[in-house]
């Protein structure tokens, strides 16, 4: 039987990780959103472009989760962007309610599913659909880490004009300014990045990292970045899928791993059939712990308005 993934929320990313799934044959596709008549329309348009592109998967539209039964795999982007005028926090409630809304009627057709969140503020929208689904923390995951490695991994190889295919690099940390890239573990062709380039150039790569999704905003102006974004999901969806066990940096619920407890930090897991498989604990040098706690500190904030606004 074909695997069954569902994409919530039809908008850039959500679009184009139904393209990517499809392109990959990885899985039937059901495309979720309010809007009435985008889901559809995007699914109808996917489905035609099966003839040309020579994959035979289904992809349906919908804007109630009735088709969405049995998914293996369940994506949430639904969510709004920042507004002008809206705080963080006024963006972390609005998005709040749509990703648990999401998460209860996509656990309510599909028990067994894995969900991968990709809505802002992830690392705490992760958090959300997790108390909200009660799924043990294997089967809720949040895509960040290997969105933001790419970027990183990008930059080195325009930087020193060679393949991205010979960046090795690990983002940690939570999906934000204060994401902590590890330049220590940070190879090309498996030599040190800190042998190849000085530290004024490491330090400004690193900077244009941390400010990636923000360089993409300032761009198109109306909207963030959804092909690098949606490429990182469905690396995710593909390694559990066909069981890969590929290790990637992704936001998972940290239970005293890297010294934290209760939180979605981005780390080192193995994804394979059963969601996150294992958690990898990098030792870490006092500076990058000083980072990455820095940046657990920037979700916990979150968490706690989440604590105090919501019924958790
Ligand atoms: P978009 O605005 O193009 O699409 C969002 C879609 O969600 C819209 O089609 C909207 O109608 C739909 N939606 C709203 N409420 C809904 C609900 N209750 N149920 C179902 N659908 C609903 O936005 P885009 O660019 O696709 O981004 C989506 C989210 O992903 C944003 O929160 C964005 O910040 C986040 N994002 C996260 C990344 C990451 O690294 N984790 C990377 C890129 C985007
Ligand atoms: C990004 O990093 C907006 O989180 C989104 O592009």
């Amino acid at each position: 039987m074909r695997k069954k993934v569902t994409v919530v929320g039809a908008g850039n990313v959500g679009a184009n990780c139904a393209l990517r799934i499809a392109n990959k044959e990885l899985a039937d596709v059901v495309l979720v959103d309010v809007v009435e008549g985008v889901p559809q329309g995007k699914s109808l348009d996917l489905l035609e472009s099966g003839p040309v592109e020579g994959y035979d998967v289904t992809v349906t539209g919908a804007n109630d989760y009735e088709p969405t039964a049995e998914s293996d795999i369940v994506v949430i982007t639904a969510g709004f962007p920042r507004k002008p005028g809206m705080s963080r926090d006024d963006l972390l409630m609005a998005n709040y309610e749509i990703v648990k809304n999401a998460t209860e009627q996509a656990v309510k057709y599909s028990p067994n599913s894995i969900l991968i969140l990709v809505t802002n503020p992830l690392d705490a929208m992760c958090f959300v659909a997790q108390q909200v689904s009660k799924f043990s923390r294997n089967r809720v995951i949040g895509m960040a880490g290997v969105l933001d490695t790419a970027r990183y991994r990008t930059f080195i190889a325009m930087e020193l004009g060679v393949s991205v295919e010979n960046i090795t690099a690990l983002v940690l940390g939570g999906h934000g300014d204060t994401m902590v890239p590890l330049v220590r573990l940070t190879t090309v062709g498996g030599i040190p990045i800190t042998e190849l380039l000085d530290k004024a150039a490491i330090d400004r790569l690193v900077q244009r990292t941390r400010d990636g999704g923000a360089e993409i905003v300032k761009y198109l102006k109306t909207g963030s970045a959804y092909y690098a974004p949606s490429a990182a999901t469905v690396e995710m969806v593909e390694s559990i899928l066909k069981d890969k066990k590929k290790v990637l940096p992704c936001a998972a619920l940290l239970e005293g791993e890297y010294g934290y407890h209760g939180l979605f930090v981005g780390v080192p897991v193995k994804l394979g059939s059963r969601g996150i498989e294992k958690i990898y604990e990098v030792k870490l040098e006092a500076a990058e712990r000083t980072q990455l706690d820095k940046s657990a500190a920037a979700v916990q904030e979150l968490i706690d308005v989440l604590k105090q606004k919501a019924s958790f």
